[in-house]
């Protein structure tokens, strides 16, 4: 399929880009600054923003496609290629950070948009001057250069965001970019989607055998009916319980059923509980519950004789490991079936690693999964057991579901749930005094989190109004009399992260 190419320079918003231009209905892929694999079905090239100056680190440019198809440089972008083509980029005397008035002047990229337009900035160097045989064509209200151009070269810079809301006419940018300029068409539809993809597992997996986990999460879910149109009973699906699942989650294996996939329930709570018992450490749980699943998994795919391994991993998890590399610090391992493909000699098939949640919705929906449950936040491997904090006891995690059922109850009778992002409740290993009746009480502590993000990797606090937190604290205190106490998570990503352990 012909795209449209997003090198990326490490700006926070590449992935936005990548989203904005398939809403208009046209493929876009990001790659690296180094990329060279071009295949001859680029419509153009978006240079990316980065956190890097010019005058410290120049990458090299995709010069093989630079004057052949389109190039529309944001930012760092736009200081590439000012510098490339010998105009100048140097520390503006303040920088320009957030909303930013700018003049626009004549450009295919800007046609029918008011000449006065409201941009998002985030930079500190500037463009002192634009290179030979090319045009200003935007400036802002501090009289920095703020975009340039040679049509002729078929190179469009601009210093702003275009891709992010805050831009009033970036949307209009880019589909001018495009559409005008590229001459894209619109072929990326997720009816497309599904009909290549289903040839493409065919074709792939040639009757051999697949076996996939399903965690009653969204993308695995997605992953296996799309295979199972595919490949039918060539598909062995396992839902494994640890025990750590919510109530919803339960329904997994009735609701595929209804869809005419066989999914094998594996009871294997026993032995994680068995393999957990004394353990309150964090990383030790999570790689406890790693280890015990691959084991489970690894004894049932066996009996069947796979030759692939399904994934239900998703493009930012492909951008994102592509760019952990440079990522230093570990944080927390989080779990899924890694490490089973080299050690069980499974080929990985990956049917939606090229597309985003939103699109991954879009797919489920198309094959029939109803919206409650396509709307689901996320839910990690782990469970409920990366929920309460120190040692997990079924008492616990029976505690924990109970006010888990009860919080996402009240979230969605009252619509908030479709409003935030990820919500739960955690069981912390922490009593507090209470009084219930004229008597005292003495209960576990729960803590609600509410959290808004775009990808999990940052994520702020969501300001879930009073009367629906009131309305949670009052029923789950009151149907779950082991709790004593709720009180509420206020901290962004960073500095905490979105689960507790
Ligand atoms: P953190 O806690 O790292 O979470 O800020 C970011 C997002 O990832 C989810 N999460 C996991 N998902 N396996 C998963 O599949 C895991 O081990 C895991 N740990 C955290 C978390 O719920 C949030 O959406």
């Amino acid at each position: 399929m012909k795209e449209i190419l997003i090198i990326d320079y490490g700006s926070q918003y590449t992935q936005l880009l990548a989203r904005r231009v398939r809403e208009l209905g046209v493929y876009s892929k990001v790659e690296g600054p180094n990329y060279e694999k071009f295949t001859g079905e680029e419509y153009g090239i978006i240079l990316s923003g980065g956190p890097e100056s010019v005058y410290d680190k120049m990458y090299d440019l995709p010069m093989k496609l630079i004057g052949k198809i389109p190039v529309l440089g944001i930012c760092y972008g736009m200081h590439l290629l000012a510098q490339k083509f010998g105009g100048k980029v140097v520390k503006g005397p303040q920088g320009e950070y957030g909303l930013t008035k700018v003049k626009l002047f004549e450009s295919p990229l800007f046609e029918g948009i008011p000449s006065e337009t409201v941009t998002w900035m985030s930079h500190g160097d500037v463009v002192e001057s634009i290179p030979d045989g090319f045009s200003k064509t935007a400036v802002s209200q501090s009289n920095v250069i703020a975009a340039f151009e040679s049509s002729t070269m078929k190179i469009y810079a601009i210093q702003f965001h275009p891709e992010v809301i805050h831009t009033t006419q970036g949307k209009e940018i880019i589909k001018h970019f495009v559409f005008n300029i590229c001459k894209a068409q619109k072929e990326w539809t997720m009816d497309n989607f599904v009909e290549s993809e289903i040839e493409q597992i065919k074709s792939i997996t040639n009757g051999k055998n697949v076996i996939g986990a399903i965690s009653g999460g969204v993308d695995s879910t997605v992953a296996a009916i799309l295979t199972s149109k595919a490949i039918g009973k060539d598909l062995t699906s396992i839902f494994v319980d640890h025990g750590f699942l919510r109530k919803m989650d339960m329904d997994v294996p009735k609701n595929l059923k209804t869809l005419g996939i066989d999914v094998k329930y594996v009871d294997a709570s026993d032995l994680f509980f068995e393999n957990l018992k004394g353990i309150s450490d964090p990383e030790e749980k999570r790689r406890i519950i790693g280890k015990t699943f691959i084991e489970i998994f690894e004894k049932e795919a066996r009996k069947v004789n796979a030759e692939f391994l399904l994934q239900g991993t998703i493009y930012p998890d492909v951008i994102e490991s592509a760019a952990s590399s440079q990522r230093s610090a570990k944080i927390k391992s989080h779990h899924n079936v890694g490490g089973l493909p080299e050690r069980m000699n499974l080929k990985l098939l990956e049917p939606l690693r090229n597309l985003f949640k939103d699109e991954v919705r879009e797919v489920g929906s198309l094959l029939g999964l109803p919206q409650e449950f396509i709307s689901r936040h996320p839910f990690p491997g782990p469970g409920l057991a990366v929920r309460i904090l120190g040692e997990i006891t079924r008492e616990k995690v029976r505690i924990l579901r109970e006010a888990d059922g009860i919080f996402t109850e009240v979230l969605l009778k009252t619509g908030e749930y479709f409003k935030i992002w990820q919500a739960f409740p955690v069981l912390l290993p922490v009593r507090s005094v209470g009084v219930k009746g004229d008597a005292r009480s003495y209960g576990y502590v729960l803590a609600l989190r509410g959290v808004d993000s775009v990808d999990g990797m940052t994520a702020s606090w969501h300001e879930i109004p009073y009367d629906i937190l009131r309305m949670a604290s009052s029923e789950i205190t009151s149907k779950v009399p082991e709790i004593g106490r709720v009180v509420y998570d206020i901290t962004d990503k960073p500095p905490s992260t979105i689960e507790w352990e």
